[in-house]
């Protein structure tokens, strides 16, 4: 089963989410947005998450911040907890991270969303 795949409609910034599929999702004109898992550039998008007293700071960019710019940023960032997600959407100019006060969990992972480079989990 697939889950909250994410696809793009071509030649349009429009991003749409598959929330269940039983099997693989193929509509003409959507293109997949695969996940990435490692950063060569200088500049970060593996989202990192810390835990915290009563939840979890997820920041992108562990180093370095990502820019936040109009014509640059993180759009959104997740985080899963167990069966659960739980979502932020940022702007221009505000920091490249989410707090999240939630139940803390067995199974953490997080991904964010950057309008030029993608999809990035950890
Ligand atoms: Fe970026």
């Amino acid at each position: 089963m697939k889950v909250f795949e994410i696809f793009k409609v071509k030649g349009n910034p429009v991003l749409l989410e598959v929330l269940i599929a039983d099997k693989e999702v193929s509509v003409e004109g959507l293109e997949l947005v695969s996940e990435k898992t490692q950063d060569a550039s200088t500049e970060k998008h593996v989202p990192y998450v810390e835990e915290k007293e009563d939840g979890y700071l997820v920041k992108v960019g562990k180093e370095v911040a990502h820019p936040m710019t109009e014509e640059h940023y993180i759009q959104i960032i997740e985080i899963c907890v167990d069966d659960f997600l739980y979502r932020k959407y940022l702007k221009a100019g505000s920091a490249p991270e989410a707090y999240f006060k939630v139940p803390k969990g067995k199974s953490v992972c997080s991904r964010e969303y950057c309008n030029i480079h993608g999809l990035w989990n950890s």
